[in-house]
Parts: C-alpha cells; structure tokens; sequence
C-alpha cells in the first residue's frame, strides 16, 4: 500500500457505499496530511487505475480510565493519558468488497501500526467504528469496547502475536 497521492490515485471515482467515508477521501485526507493530522494510505490498481481501499492513521492518546478490563495496562497510576495509534477510518470500494481486502487493508494497518510502535510508544490501535457492520467487522479482530463510548481497541501486544 502506498501514500495517497491526490495526482495519481483516482479518488473521485471511489465508491465504499458510506457518503461520510467517500466525502473524507476527496475532500479532506489530503488536507489533514498537509496539516500533518493523519496520514492516508491507499491499496491503488496501478493497471486499470481502481482505488480499491483505503485507511487512515494518526498518533492518539486514550483516558486511562477508558481502556477496557480485558487490556491489561501495567502503566503507573499517575499516567491519565495513555499513547495509542488511531485508525481513524478505514475503507474498501463496493465493487471490491467481500474478497478479503477489508481484511488485508486492515492487516496493513496494524502492521504499520505495529511497526511505528517500536519507534514511538504506543499501546494499542484505536478504531472509530461508523456503525454496527464496522463494529462487527472489527470484533472478528478481537478488537474490544472502550468504557467511555463507541471506539473500540487491540492491544500492541495482541497484534505482534496476530502478525506473526
Ligand atoms: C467493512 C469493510 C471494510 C469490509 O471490507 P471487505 O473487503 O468487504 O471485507 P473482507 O472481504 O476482507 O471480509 C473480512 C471478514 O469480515 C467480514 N465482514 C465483512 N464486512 C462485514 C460487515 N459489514 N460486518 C461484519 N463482518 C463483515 C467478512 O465476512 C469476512 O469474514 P470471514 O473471513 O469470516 O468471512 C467494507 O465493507 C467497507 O468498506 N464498508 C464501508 C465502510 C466501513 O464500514 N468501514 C469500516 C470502519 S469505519
């Protein structure tokens, strides 16, 4: 997978069936790079030109107090704030769904996720699930619910086990 690059990748055609997800990719990912908010990593046919899915990722801090029982944080009590890595949105066109690219875009993801969180410390990967399906996508996964709202997360250490 590559970095979004508005002059070569064909976003305007990119079809995922969600508005909200489609209007995110032509109108603002490229903005939020510039402004060094998220980054936006494309799965791009380079033959017949198709943008076949993409995701996005940022650096994220999660309230201590919000990470689900099943994580285990061996964090000093003082740490309110614990670093984790959004994946703030994450996306397969609909002429490609249902192939096991959601799976493979996601398997990306974590490990990109994975390996930036040898470098810059990071406990898990966050999801922000647009609705039922997305959170049932992302249970098969293991990912659990945060205590304090809809997101949803996976251990560091569960995803160096997943990908290995
Ligand atoms: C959710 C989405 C990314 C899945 O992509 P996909 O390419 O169709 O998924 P895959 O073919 O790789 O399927 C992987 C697994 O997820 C399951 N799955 C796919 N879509 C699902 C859904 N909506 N709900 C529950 N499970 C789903 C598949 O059955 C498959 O499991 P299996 O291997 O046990 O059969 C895609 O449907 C999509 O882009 N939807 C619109 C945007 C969205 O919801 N994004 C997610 C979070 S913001």
């Amino acid at each position: 997978m590559e970095i979004l690059d508005k002059k070569k990748h064909a976003i305007e055609k990119f079809n995922c069936g969600n508005e909200a997800l489609n209007r995110y990719l032509t109108v603002q990912a490229g903005q939020d790079m510039r402004k060094k908010l998220s980054v936006c990593f494309v799965l791009n046919d380079d033959y017949t030109r198709d943008l076949i899915g993409y995701y996005t990722l940022s650096s994220f801090a999660i309230n201590a107090d919000a990470i689900p029982n099943t994580i285990k944080v061996s964090a000093p009590r003082n740490y309110s704030k614990i670093p984790a890595t959004l994946l703030g949105r994450l996306a397969i066109d609909l002429k490609f769904q249902g192939k096991g690219l959601g799976e493979f875009v996601l398997m990306n993801a974590l490990e990109r996720a994975h390996d930036a969180s040898l470098k810059i410390g990071s406990l898990a990967v966050i999801v922000d699930p647009i609705d039922k399906a997305a959170e049932d996508f992302y249970s098969q996964y293991g990912f659990v619910k945060c205590k304090d709202g809809h997101q949803m997360m996976l251990a560091m250490k569960t995803i160096a086990t997943l990908l290995n």
